[in-house]
């Protein structure tokens, strides 16, 4: 899709669709206004007839408007004039988007971008156009062998801004915007594929396609055998049961300076989690191919950055293998030495993702980061206190939680902070190892945490539990691409 600013008005652009936005109770907005004047007034007229009435997200397609230079006119309501925030345009620009990617246009050029929106500016106006865009047209790969529905027309999409000053700052929105688009849809994709195709191996195939892709990064994958060199027994063990080689994922991009400490995103990299021993029920176990969504995205994100080409050096690390049971696999009572020589008691095999984390927090010290931020599907208990809307958000750094939080807020991928307390720590007590990897019921998504805040004292640290927000169940199942755009919304005002 190629993305260009607009500065001229709606009158005296010729485009095959201009989106405008209408307020409640019909109130063309100023660019309708204009495009109504050059064609006579029938955009008053369908008003008039009753045939819209400005709800948030409505829309309606006119067409053949004599004078009009557009081609096609999509209405989009907008609410109330002094109510509109940054989650209705969001919803509004996507619901026009829609809209236009149905009908047979080739370009179009959203208008919405010039009301008066609280809570944004014109970078992130035109930021959310380009990806509201990408993820409207994201197909799931499939393997269905029915021919595929008729992919859109819309080749180019414009946003336009109110005065030649926001230009420049329109034209960063179109490109990052893009950008996030690129690392949610990397992502979305290996999520997406079936757990006997993205395997570990596989993985670590797609984060070696990155280096080949991108100058500035490079990759590196750890075997077992390195593994065991390292003395990551706790990785080894949730791996312990299954065919298919663990890899240990590190990817690098360098776009900083070569002093700089690099910030590290750890993704967890469970290609299937059947629990182990611990074997889950089976309903719903197939979306446990989904328990690689942190993997994903930490490459993802990576694949965005480089793309970018921000001035930073980034880290992506990812323990990938699978949870299964088998003769060898490791068993509830085991006791294995973590990297870090403190000893864990595995009580349930089915909390692996903490263990496959746990070595790899300690193996990326190495890397003297800035700051670590791991991205794991977690725990179901996260999904019981948040469900499906907001991720969990810990940190042993109240800066780090901050920008994170205002991060998600303004990417519209929200998280919300839990507490990294002792007294839940001191739940993980073990009568026969330094701790136990789990403790109970109660507040599991805490004490997973806790859990995780034994291996990265002394660095700054978050942890985003996205069990409930990385992809959807139901009808609508697949992979959402979060949390990309809160992590990349963070590197981009880091720079
Ligand atoms: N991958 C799961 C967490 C999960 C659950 C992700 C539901 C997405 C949706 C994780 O490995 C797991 O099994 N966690 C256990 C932990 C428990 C044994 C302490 C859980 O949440 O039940
Ligand atoms: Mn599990
Ligand atoms: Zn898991």
């Amino acid at each position: 899709m190629d993305h260009f600013v607009v500065t001229a008005a709606p009158d005296r652009q010729r485009t095959d669709c201009a989106i405008v936005g209408v307020y409640d109770k019909g109130a063309l907005s100023t660019a309708a206004q204009e495009l109504d004047r050059r064609c006579g007034g029938a955009l008053a007229r369908v008003i008039k007839r009753g045939d819209f009435r400005g709800k948030v997200g409505e829309t309606l397609l006119v067409s053949e408007l004599k004078g009009s230079p557009a081609a096609r006119v999509v209405l989009v309501g907008l609410g109330a004039s002094d109510k509109l925030n940054r989650k209705q345009y969001r919803k509004a620009t996507a619901s026009g988007l829609a809209i236009v990617l149905k009908s047979g246009a080739r370009d179009a050029v959203s208008y919405l971008s010039l009301e008066k929106t609280t809570q944004t500016d014109a970078y992130y106006r035109a930021r959310f156009v380009a990806d509201a865009a990408a993820n409207a047209l994201y197909r799931t790969p499939d393997l269905k062998t029915a021919k595929k529905p008729p992919v859109p027309a819309l080749k180019s999409l414009g946003v336009a801004v109110a005065d030649r000053a926001d230009k420049a700052n329109a034209e960063r929105g179109l490109r990052d915007g893009a950008g996030i688009a690129v690392g949610m849809t990397f992502m979305r994709d290996l999520a997406n594929l079936p757990p006997n195709v993205c395997t570990p191996t596989y993985l670590a195939n797609a984060a070696k396609t990155l280096a080949r892709d991108h100058r500035n990064v490079t990759v590196k994958i750890l075997g077992e055998l390195e593994m065991r060199k390292l003395k990551m027994g706790a990785l080894l063990a949730v791996t312990a049961g299954s065919e298919e080689p663990a890899k240990f994922i590190l990817a690098e991009y360098r776009g900083g300076k070569s002093g700089d400490a690099p910030i590290v995103l750890v993704g967890k990299g469970v290609t299937f989690d059947t629990g182990g021993i611990s074997l889950k029920p089976p309903p719903g176990m197939d979306e446990m191919k989904f328990d690689m969504s942190g993997a994903a995205t930490v490459l993802g994100v990576l694949k965005a950055a480089a793309e970018l080409k921000l001035p930073i050096n980034l880290v992506a690390a990812a323990p990938a293998c699978e949870n299964m049971p088998n003769g060898r696999a490791t068993k509830p009572g085991d006791i294995v030495k973590t990297m870090s020589g403190q000893t864990v008691e595995i009580l349930n095999t089915d909390a692996e993702g903490r263990l496959i984390l746990c070595d790899a927090l300690t193996y990326v010290r190495r890397y003297k980061p800035a700051l670590v931020i791991d991205v794991a599907t977690l725990t179901g208990a996260c999904v019981v206190a948040l469900g499906n809307h907001l991720s969990g958000l810990f940190a042993n750094d109240e800066e780090l939680a901050q920008e994170l939080l205002a991060a998600g807020l303004r990417s519209e991928d929200r998280a919300w902070q839990l507490p990294v307390a002792d007294e839940y720590g001191d739940q993980l007590k073990s009568n026969f190892a330094d701790f136990a990897n789990v403790a109970g019921r109660e507040g599991g998504a805490i004490t997973a945490a806790c859990y995780l805040a034994k291996f990265t004292k002394d660095m700054r640290w978050a942890h985003l539990d996205v069990a409930g927000t990385a992809y959807m169940a139901g009808a609508n199942k697949g992979s959402t691409g979060r949390p990309v755009p809160m992590l990349m919304d963070f590197l981009l005002n880091r720079k």
